[in-house]
């Protein structure tokens, strides 16, 4: 009786310890964001895009806090508006420019943008 409890003991710790290693080896969920791309993000557009904007619209079009929640075929379109957006010189919005100057992308941080969002919408579209 003895040995099979310590028995049924040891098998529920290999048990767990299994399901650790395993928790630890999935995939996370979260958008491979490099830390340039992030900084940018943080300066010139997560003001309006995230969760607790103040501005509905630019909340509703897009909120980068909860880009990973979206389905696959919603990020690629995001990704893909946000560089054609990016393109056009639609964002951040010529208004909110010129009451916050220093806001402003350069041309090089615009295309780091760009080069991002191009590259996760194709990688996307590869998974699918
Ligand atoms: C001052 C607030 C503000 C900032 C900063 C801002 N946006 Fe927006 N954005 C909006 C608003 C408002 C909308 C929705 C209305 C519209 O389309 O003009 C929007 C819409 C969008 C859309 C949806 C496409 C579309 O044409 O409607 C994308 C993509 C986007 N923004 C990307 C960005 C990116 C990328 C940045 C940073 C480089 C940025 N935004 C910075 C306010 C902002």
């Amino acid at each position: 009786m003895k040995k099979k409890s310590i028995l049924s003991v040891l098998f529920v710790g290999l048990f767990m310890i299994v399901l650790v290693a395993k928790g630890d080896n999935e995939p996370t969920k979260t958008a491979t964001m490099p830390d340039d791309v992030k900084a940018v993000i943080e300066k010139s557009c997560f003001g309006c895009h995230n969760t607790d904007s103040r501005n509905e619209d630019a909340k509703k079009e897009l909120d980068f806090k909860k880009l990973d929640e979206l389905s696959t075929i919603k990020k690629i379109g995001t990704y893909k508006e946000i560089g054609e957006t990016l393109e056009k010189g639609e964002m951040p919005p010529k208004k909110f420019l010129e009451r916050f100057p220093d806001k402003q992308i350069s041309d090089d941080e615009k295309k780091l943008l760009m080069d991002w969002s191009k590259k996760e919408a194709e990688a996307l579209v590869k998974t699918k």
